[in-house]
């Protein structure tokens, strides 16, 4: 929109100039402070926009206040935050149905974590890969009976069934309709409560899908140590680590997190696809050599798949920052942080600085593509090695991602089989697609369901 360039336009030297004078004389403003009102203001309820605007703005700086958190956008910094410091700030998860599993307590994290490690090696997710391949294949069979398909619907009842399979040992059958109420539940309080914030989490509707979680949590909790096995699943692993009670918290959050994230991603990355025709061919080719060997083999790397969905992870950052929390004051080299400061290392604005990306709005899915000849590749190396260490979309340090090795494998295995067996095509339903932020869990979702018309190839 034409008003909010020049608005951007006049702004942005009058911040800069009133920081630098700032940050010169007092030693207290080096960290400006961006006038949170005015902004909200202009630019009204438009916070992700707000922020990464800001991350332009003040990214000489390396961090802003805006209202009582700070955001880091120097990558540099970030990387040392993120590897010293391993609390999320005061509020993190606080209203979260979640706050009473590991991710909202850095004390219960590392020991949970320890006692789940095996679960989730590299080598054991790529272990998995052909179980992760029959539910795609149940997933493609539903998918063939329709010409339309709600993407965002069927990659959660997909995403499910595999954190059913792979994680918890028990069949969830969310393909064959019975986990409705689950995903319904679901999505009442991420997206609708807060995405969307279409309810209030004290409303009923909120607390009986706060429920519904609960007990579906609880049902494949005891399910799931009722079963013989040789391995130990893990929520066995939870259980003998901290009980019954704590390793239902800790179930559904591997079940929420588990599957809502790959399950947001996939839609948009197909969406993607629907829009671009031609790439989505590049992918089907790439998808048709190496469909078998990954169905036999989940360690295999498709590189165009891969690249493509590593510049999803940077573009569409599924969590748009990482929180974290200081203790005693921190001193760097730019500036201080103060003890107690919840701090948020802003990922969404540090994969889109043109500081560090060519291009960076763009979608550009050869960007992480090795190239072929020799001089391409020093030229490559040295700008992809400064990129990548500001790649974090899966967070970094003591409190990284658990489940990135799942998500890769799973990303990897669906969307090859996908693309061997469907062309997707846009449709009216879902002409444009734009994202919201669930604040509370750190979480961007697409802000409608992506629907697709499909065809089998
Ligand atoms: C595309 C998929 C995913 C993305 C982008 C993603 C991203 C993230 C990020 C940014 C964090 C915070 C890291 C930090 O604070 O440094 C996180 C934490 C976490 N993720 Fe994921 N995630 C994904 C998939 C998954 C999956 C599949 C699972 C589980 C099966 C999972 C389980 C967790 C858990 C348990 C934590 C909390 C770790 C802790 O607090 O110690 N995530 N994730």
């Amino acid at each position: 929109m034409v008003w909010i360039s020049v608005a951007t336009y006049c702004l942005t030297p009058l911040l800069r100039l009133w920081s630098t004078v700032l940050a010169i004389f007092i030693p207290k403003y080096r960290i400006p402070k961006a006038p949170e009102r005015l902004l909200q203001f202009i630019f009204a309820d438009k916070s992700l926009f707000i922020l990464e605007y800001l991350t332009d703005v003040y990214f000489q700086f390396g961090a802003f206040w805006y209202g009582k958190k700070i955001y880091i956008v120097d990558p540099r910094v970030s990387m040392k935050i993120i590897n010293k410091l391993d609390k999320g700030a005061h509020d993190y998860l606080s209203s979260s149905p979640l706050n009473t599993s590991l991710i909202g307590h850095k004390e219960k994290s590392p020991k949970v974590r320890h006692a789940i490690a095996s679960t989730f090696r590299k080598s054991n997710m790529e272990h998995n890969g052909p179980a992760m391949v029959e539910v795609v294949r149940k997933t493609a069979e539903k998918m063939k009976k329709m010409k339309v398909v709600n993407i965002n619907d069927i990659s959660l009842e997909m995403a499910l069934d595999i954190v059913g399979k792979v994680l918890f040992g028990v069949d969830l059958k969310a393909l064959d309709g019975c986990q409705d109420d689950l995903m319904q539940a679901m999505m009442t309080i991420l997206h609708r409560a807060y995405a969307l914030g279409e309810i209030s989490t004290n409303s009923k509707e909120f607390h009986k899908a706060v429920e519904t979680v609960d007990k579906s949590s609880k049902d494949i909790l005891t399910k799931a140590l009722n079963r013989q096995s040789e391995e130990r699943s893990l929520p066995q692993l939870l259980h003998e680590a901290g009980g019954f009670e704590e390793a239902m918290d800790n179930l559904k959050l591997f079940l929420m997190a588990g599957s809502e994230t790959t399950a947001s991603s996939i839609p948009v990355l197909l969406y993607l696809l629907a829009s671009d025709p031609s790439l989505q061919r590049e992918l089907q080719a790439e998808a048709d050599e190496f469909v078998y060997a990954i169905s036999k083999d989940a360690s295999v790397v498709p590189p165009k798949l891969e690249s493509t969905v590593k510049e999803l992870l940077r573009t569409y950052a599924i969590a748009p920052f990482i929180s974290r929390q200081t203790e005693g004051e921190i001193a760097l080299d730019a500036f201080t942080l103060p003890p107690q400061s919840d701090l948020r290392i802003f990922t969404w604005g540090i994969h889109r600085a043109p500081e560090i990306w060519n291009d960076p709005k763009k979608f550009c899915p050869d960007r992480f593509l090795t190239s072929t000849t020799k001089q391409q590749q020093q030229q490559q190396q040295q700008q992809q090695q400064q990129q990548h260490k500001t790649w974090m979309p899966f967070g970094a340090g003591s409190r990284i991602c658990v489940g990135q090795h799942l998500a890769w494998v799973e990303l990897r295995v669906a969307l090859i089989y996908l693309l061997h067996k469907f062309t997707f095509r846009k449709v009216a339903q879902t002409e444009s697609l734009d994202f919201c932020v669930d604040w509370e869990h750190a979480v961007v979702h697409p802000d409608r369901d992506v629907v697709l018309g499909v065809t089998e190839r």
